[in-house]
């Protein structure tokens, strides 16, 4: 399985808190292959229950941000201008591996012996890329979103604290 660089200098806690249960269950999947035979059901199930708990954890991050957050930035800079198009589209790139990592998981359980492994090697390619991509969105969000966020939320409050001469 490839390497992806997970530094978390600089990210916010709750998004240290999901790369790192994300790197848990990468290891789980990772010392069930190592193992050598099929995993046992059990074990199975419990990657699977993790990975399904990991999935809404994640999607409520994600439809938070956009409730939250991304309106924000909107209205500060003008939706035409405003760059939660793009963290959209990443938060839409996510859920689309979470779906499959999803239809993965299901359409396992139960399967056993060698038929096995084809979906082992599909859910490590699918938890590698999400590694990557969702590695890739949150330094975005935390080095250059967010605080651009902020700023406008700033601006907002000063505003509304200081009328226009
Ligand atoms: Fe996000
Ligand atoms: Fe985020």
């Amino acid at each position: 399985m490839a390497e992806v660089r997970t530094g978390k200098a600089g990210l916010c806690p709750e998004h240290i808190g999901l790369l790192d249960t994300l790197e848990e269950l990468r290891s789980k999947l990772v010392r069930l292959g190592l193992a050598g035979d099929a995993p046992r059901e059990n074990e199975w199930q419990s990657l699977n229950r993790g990975l399904r708990c990991f999935s809404r954890d994640l999607e409520d991050h994600m439809s938070g941000e956009e409730t939250n957050f991304f309106p924000v930035v909107d209205w500060g800079l003008g939706a035409a201008e405003s760059p939660t198009r793009f963290v959209l589209a990443e938060h839409q790139q996510i859920r689309r591996i979470l779906q499959d990592i999803r239809k993965v998981l299901a359409l396992s359980l139960g399967v056993v012996e060698d038929q096995f492994w084809p979906y082992f090697g599909r859910l490590s390619e699918l938890l590698s890329a999400l590694t990557s991509t969702l590695t890739s969105h949150i330094r975005s969000e935390d080095h250059i979103f967010f605080p651009l966020g902020q700023q406008i939320l700033h601006r907002r409050m000063v505003d509304k604290q200081i009328p226009a001469q």
